[in-house]
């Protein structure tokens, strides 16, 4: 059913960093609300409450009893996003679930299927999709702007606090460098080649934890095109993206220890162009604005991010996984 109202009302589970970037952003993203937040502390809801405005519900249910709340935003670390997107689609809520998606492909399987089965909206917030640089580079990519993709190199290199017991490196939590930050150039891989690699040759450094702290992988495409990707928790360093062609070639400046894009260097023919396409705020208000749009058609995927795209990544991911022998609890 589209959801026609004068605004989409947000109802973030989890009020950490992410989510208050999110709400910040939400500004950016006209039509768009914040009606509250769960948390597991009412310290933290009253904060952001006071903050984005909304209401702070103590536990997840009332959020999802309220019909005053058209959308479900769940930004809590990774290994608790399955169980919070079931329990908001079974209360027939649509959901935009922060990567990574879920832990594993069956996760992920099983919540698409509740989504297409109960006609409710579903998509991974991998938020690049949807920048304007992004959007750019795809017609590019689609006018053969480089001719054949044939090799791209993109990796995501940031710092996080070291502690057993964080998001990063805790197992509990889902943590590791893949699921953290490796899942950009991954995801990145499948849009420009619009498919999985039929190979992949992959090394890992695992910390005391059991979880990834940096990896490096070679992709292998059935069109013969290759992918090298890597991604690690050793520092800020700024990693540009390369795209070569077989008529040009594209490269894409990084922010220092982001995954932000600023400017996209394109060669063709002996000639050079680049592209500027700015963001507003923190770069999430076009993937909330697309979340409205979706929901205003009666969508209930974004043809940018599609289920079965997110799916296949994250089939990806646990390959890389099992070269390293890496398992979560539970798995
Ligand atoms: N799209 C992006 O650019 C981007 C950037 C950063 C992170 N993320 C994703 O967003 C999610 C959250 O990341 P974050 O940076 O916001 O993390 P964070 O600051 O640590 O916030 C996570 C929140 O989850 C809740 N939580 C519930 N159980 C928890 C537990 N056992 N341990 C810790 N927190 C728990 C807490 O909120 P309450 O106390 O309110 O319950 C906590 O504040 C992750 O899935 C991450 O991959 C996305």
């Amino acid at each position: 059913m589209p959801v026609t109202r004068q605004h989409t009302t947000w109802g973030f589970v989890a009020a950490g960093k992410m989510a208050a970037a999110m709400a910040q952003d939400l500004r950016h993203a006209r039509g768009n609300r914040v009606g509250g937040v769960v948390s597991r502390t009412p310290q933290s809801a009253a904060a952001f409450v006071s903050q984005f405005g909304g209401q702070a519900y103590a536990l997840l249910d009332a959020m999802l009893a309220d019909p005053g709340i058209d959308v479900v935003y769940v930004s809590s670390p990774n290994n608790l996003h399955y169980a919070q997107t079931k329990a908001a689609l079974l209360a027939g809520k649509p959901v935009l679930c922060e990567k990574t998606f879920t832990l594993n492909a069956p996760q992920l399987a099983e919540l698409i299927e509740i989504a297409r089965s109960r006609k409710l909206f579903l998509m991974e917030a991998m938020w690049v999709r949807w920048l304007p640089l992004v959007t750019a580079l795809r017609q590019l990519l689609q006018r053969g702007a480089i001719g054949q993709p044939l090799h791209l190199s993109a990796a995501f290199y940031s710092l996080p606090p070291v502690a057993n017991d964080n998001r990063f490196y805790s197992p509990a939590l889902g943590g590791g460098a893949l699921l953290d930050l490796g899942i950009y150039p991954v995801s990145f891989a499948s849009l420009v080649f619009g498919a999985q690699p039929h190979e992949v040759v992959s090394v890992a450094k695992l910390a005391s934890t059991g979880v990834d702290t940096r990896f490096s992988a070679i992709f292998h495409y059935a069109s013969g095109a290759t992918a090298q990707l890597a991604a690690g928790f050793d520092g800020r360093m700024r990693h540009d993206i390369m795209l070569l062609g077989s008529e040009g070639s594209i490269r894409i400046e990084m922010d220092r220890g982001g995954w932000k894009m600023r400017r996209l260097h394109l060669e063709q023919g002996g000639g050079r162009r680049t592209l500027t396409a700015p963001y507003k705020g923190n770069g999430y208000g076009y993937q909330a604005a697309e979340v409205r749009r979706c929901l205003q058609a009666g969508l209930l995927e974004s043809e940018a991010m599609p289920l079965d795209e997110s799916l296949a990544i994250m089939r990806t991911l646990d390959t890389l996984r099992a070269q390293w022998g890496m398992r979560y609890p539970g798995e």
